[in-house]
């Protein structure tokens, strides 16, 4: 992979889109300072101090859409798992591709792509991980947060922890993109916390509850609800 570094930018996510045309496939963009940090759903990504990481991976797998490139981000949510059982934690996976820890998030994942006509220039896969965050900073977040600092007790060197995600992502990156999300779907199930459990889940404006019972072989979270009626969602937030 390519390692662009940049020092002050608003959104790794947002540059990458708009120089997606320079920028070669497998290229990261990464920075230490990141202005206006966007997350899901309009969301914002909180600033939480520069020994924490905040990179876009830039993608082109191929010149047009395939179902498989939507689950990038649970492809890349497990490889940032696997890396931070590294450091002797239980990261556990919120469908589809936060991250917690101790049921506090500690990561997070946004993936845009950038189209022309029905051409796909590319996919930007952006992530944040709270590696030193203070607990000052992320007691000021809406929801609770965790940093892998606070967690395991001692400070984590960024670069080392870049460096094997990124390893990790190519390892089974080509596999991934031939086969798709059924690769990784028992990695990904072992690692859910959600399932068998009575979840409620955002799905644009409407909220589904119910038993939350399957991942299917395509990423989807399979809900059957009180009236017994299955609910297959491939996009949504559990709240
Ligand atoms: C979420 O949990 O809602 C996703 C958060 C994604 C944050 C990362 S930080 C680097 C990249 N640039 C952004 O503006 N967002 C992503």
């Amino acid at each position: 992979m390519n390692l662009f570094y940049i020092d002050t930018v608003d959104s790794t996510n947002k540059y990458a889109k708009e120089h997606m045309q320079e920028l070669a496939d497998m290229t990261v963009v990464y920075t230490y300072n990141q202005t206006a940090g966007r997350g899901r759903l309009d969301r914002k990504w909180n600033f939480a101090g520069e020994d924490n990481i905040y990179a876009s991976i830039i993608l082109k797998p191929a010149d047009k859409m395939h179902e498989q490139f939507s689950n990038l981000t649970q492809y890349l949510c497990l490889v940032l798992a696997e890396v931070m059982e590294e450091y002797g934690v239980i990261p556990k996976i919120k469908w589809p591709n936060d991250i917690l820890i101790n049921s506090k998030k500690i990561s997070g994942i946004l993936a845009e792509g950038v189209t022309s006509g029905d051409s796909l220039m590319g996919i930007v896969l952006g992530f944040g991980v709270n590696l030193n965050a203070k607990k000052e900073i992320l007691d000021k977040i809406d929801k609770p947060a965790t940093s892998l600092n606070i967690e395991v007790g001692y400070f984590i060197d960024k670069k080392i922890f870049l460096t094997k995600v990124l390893n990790k992502f190519c390892l089974r990156y080509d596999e991934f993109i031939n086969k798709g999300f059924r690769l990784i779907r028992e990695d990904f199930i072992k690692k859910a916390c959600f399932l068998n459990n009575e979840v409620t889940v955002k799905v644009f404006d409407k909220n589904i509850c119910g038993l939350a019972t399957n991942i299917t072989s395509n990423g989807a979270l399979e809900v059957t609800d009180k009236e017994n009626k299955k609910h297959t969602i491939l996009m949504g937030d559990i709240l």
